[in-house]
């Protein structure tokens, strides 16, 4: 079994919530049996997301203290400028409240009605404003070998690109975007090979590459640790090669950049920024603090500094892998092998009682805050099902997914052995546990909102 040890030592804490099996019982009967629904004083382990919910460090909590207010030209978006301009080498820094603020506004200046936009998976959020733009998104992930795990299974495929871009459709590609870590795709990581071969195939056809870089400092570890050619490189050196490879960046900051609000955009183009700075005007704020407080930019301009020290990482890496090994030992199926930020469980091998229009990803989910008050969440039929056009069931997502999502510094190991202890007593009583039906549910995003009823 693989130790790990975290390389940080706690020194502020905050108490949780242990509510007893019939405040469990009742606090999803009361949301609908939907966990987005259920309050957080009702949780004892949150892994629903890693998303805003990381431990800042005591010099990001000391350098909320230097944060400059003023409206325009603080010197807090000076000081996060700098940080972003070193890490990445783009000109251009532009501060946003998060990271779908920033997919809105660059696609929305980058993209034209009828443009296409590949990636190797568009998050939800990136498709949306993909969308918005009256643009549409193709998503080419890599083909998977299923006899044995992938090193890289974030990768673009490079043979449907080439293909497309050489195609009769190929003049319609607007820009290719690669997700690292491919979130969607399983939180895997995208070889520096992969981001450098469609390098060349984007200047070949003149197509602008960008970089959904929420989970950078993640991508780069993997690439360290998998890439034999680049074993001996630190995870800084690795992200700024995987920068340098694009024309610009976006980024959620409630990933990588440890905190616990925040996004920006890095770019080369000066005019396609200054569209951006436009649209930002308009919907974020001004240029220097872009929905952002002052203190905020620098507890993230410290954030992205201490993100890539190769010992968090390392630990950041071992912890979901030791995790993920005790899942399985507990009879719990993982999707291997595992990247960062979370662990990703197949549902539907481990309820298969279950159909899919009957949820089994949720019903897994929801069992484990029955059993424990741990909330995880559902990527499967409630999240990427779609309603078929002609009535009757759902037509499935492609995988019952339910992520165990590792929100950074936060939880220690023995929590993380709550969980697996948890998720055992579910696996162990697995053949009874019940599949959802819903009853309410909104036209978009349904699973945020939707109402179930076990069945
Ligand atoms: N891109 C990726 C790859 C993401 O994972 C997310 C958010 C976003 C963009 C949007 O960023 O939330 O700051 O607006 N992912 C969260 C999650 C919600 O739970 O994985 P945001």
């Amino acid at each position: 079994m693989p130790a790990f040890m975290e390389p940080f030592r706690i020194k502020a804490v905050e108490p949780i919530p242990f509510p007893v099996p019939l405040e469990r019982r009742r606090a999803l009967a009361d949301a609908g049996y939907n966990l987005f629904r259920v309050p957080a004083r009702a949780i004892t382990i949150d892994l629903l997301t890693d998303s805003g919910t990381s431990a800042m460090s005591a010099a990001q909590w000391s350098a909320l203290l230097s944060g400059d207010e003023s409206y325009a030209g603080a010197a807090s978006f000076e000081r996060f400028e700098a940080v972003v301009r070193e890490l990445t080498g783009y000109d251009h820094v532009i501060p946003v409240h998060q990271g779908r603020a920033a997919e809105r506004i660059l696609l929305g200046s980058l993209l034209q009605p009828g443009d296409v936009s590949v990636s190797n998976t568009h998050f939800d959020t990136t498709r949306a404003s993909v969308e918005a733009a009256g643009a549409s998104a193709l998503d080419l992930p890599v083909d998977l070998p299923a006899a044995a795990p992938a090193p890289f299974g974030g990768d673009i495929s490079l043979p449907q690109l080439q293909n497309l871009l050489q195609g009769p459709d190929g003049s319609s590609v607007r820009c290719v975007i690669l997700t690292i870590t491919n979130n969607a795709g399983g939180g895997q990581p995208v070889s520096l090979d992969n981001i450098a071969a469609t390098r060349e195939l984007c200047d070949r056809h003149g197509v602008t590459l960008l970089l959904d870089a929420s989970r950078f400092a993640e991508n780069a570890y993997l690439v360290t640790e998998r890439d034999p050619g680049h074993a001996g490189r630190s995870p800084r050196d690795v992200a700024e090669m995987t920068f340098a490879l694009a024309d610009g960046c976006w980024a959620s900051l409630k990933k990588d950049g440890i905190g616990n609000i925040g996004g920006m955009i890095g770019l080369r183009d000066a005019g396609l920024a200054r569209r951006c700075r436009e649209q930002l005007i308009a919907v974020e704020g001004f240029p220097t603090y872009g929905g952002l407080a002052g203190r905020d930019l620098d507890a993230l301009a410290r954030g992205l500094q201490e993100v890539t020290d190769p010992d968090y990482l390392r630990y950041r890496a071992q912890s979901a892998r030791w995790f993920g090994a005790q899942l399985l030992d507990a009879g719990i199926p993982i999707l291997e092998p595992t990247g960062c930020h979370a662990v990703y469980v197949d549902a539907a091998v481990l309820l298969p009682h279950v159909p899919p229009h009957r949820l089994p990803a949720t019903a897994l989910a929801n069992e484990l805050y029955l059993a424990g008050a741990v909330r995880v969440s559902e990527l499967g039929t409630l999240v990427f099902g779609r309603r078929s056009p002609h009535g009757g069931p759902d037509i499935p997502a492609p995988r019952e997914l339910v992520r165990f999502a590792l929100p950074r510094r936060v939880y220690t190991k023995s929590h993380l052995e709550y969980v697996v202890e948890v998720a055992a007593s579910v696996a162990a009583k697995a053949a009874d546990v019940p599949g959802y039906r819903i009853v309410e549910q909104a036209a978009t995003l349904r699973h945020f909102t939707a109402v179930l009823t076990p069945d």
